[in-house]
């Protein structure tokens, strides 16, 4: 699909067809397909818990307003951004430090001055690292619905979710913050999509032009 139509027919899909599922292969290259997005150094600071089972949607539809998507859809995605991303020893800040040396982006006696930057600009305040882990897997869970549509698959984000009982009910660890949950199938092609949604138009969106 052209990228223009991509971006034109993606929907936030209220219906899914609970009866059509979305093969693993599909899922793994969506993933794969998003892992592209950009990052703050690219630190990639995102996981992913899958939910697939009527039982864990629905554990998890308990805690999110009881969105029937939640568990009508195949699959469903609990984004997860990690707040400590960029700190010092964290497996992968070290790896991705190694990458850089390796590609030629960063020399072995940058390493000290590679981590102070990232304190100064992610770790200064609390909100900061909260800004850091979410930007970075807000970008990440819009690659993951583009990829879908590019794949014929539908998605629908939500934030209408209990955080921290779903922090809770899936033992997830504080270092995660969950901006989004993301369900993800097939359109249920006997209920109606709503018109596509109104958007801001240039002159909304730019404040100023200097
Ligand atoms: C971060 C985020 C959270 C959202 N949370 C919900 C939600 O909990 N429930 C819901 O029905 N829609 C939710 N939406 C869907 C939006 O309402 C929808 O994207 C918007 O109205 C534009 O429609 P479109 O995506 O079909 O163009 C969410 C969208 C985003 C980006």
């Amino acid at each position: 699909m052209d990228f223009k139509d991509v971006l034109l027919k993606r929907r936030a899909v209220n219906f899914f067809d609970p009866k059509k599922p979305v093969p693993d292969k599909l899922i793994k290259e969506m993933i794969e397909m998003a892992a592209q997005a950009p990052s703050s150094f690219n630190l990639q600071p995102w996981s992913l818990i899958i939910l697939k089972t009527p039982e864990e949607k629905m554990r998890l539809r308990k805690l999110a307003w009881n969105q029937p998507k939640v568990s009508e859809a195949p699959v469903v995605f609990i984004c997860l951004a990690d707040r400590t991303g960029w700190e010092k020893g964290h497996p992968l800040v070290e790896k991705n430090f190694r990458e850089m040396v390796k590609a030629g982006a960063m020399k072995e006696e940058q390493h000290e001055w590679f981590l102070n930057a990232c304190q100064g600009l992610y770790g200064a305040r609390p909100e900061m690292e909260q800004a850091f882990a979410c930007k970075n897997a807000g970008f990440f869970a819009m690659a993951l619905m583009f990829a879908a549509k590019h794949l014929g698959v539908d998605t629908h984000p939500m934030d209408g979710f209990d955080h921290d009982a779903v922090r809770k009910e899936f033992q997830i660890s504080e270092n995660y913050w969950i901006p989004l949950l993301m369900a993800v199938g097939y359109f249920d092609g006997t209920k109606t999509l709503l018109p596509p949604k109104w958007r801001k138009t240039y002159d909304e969106i730019v404040l100023k032009s200097l």
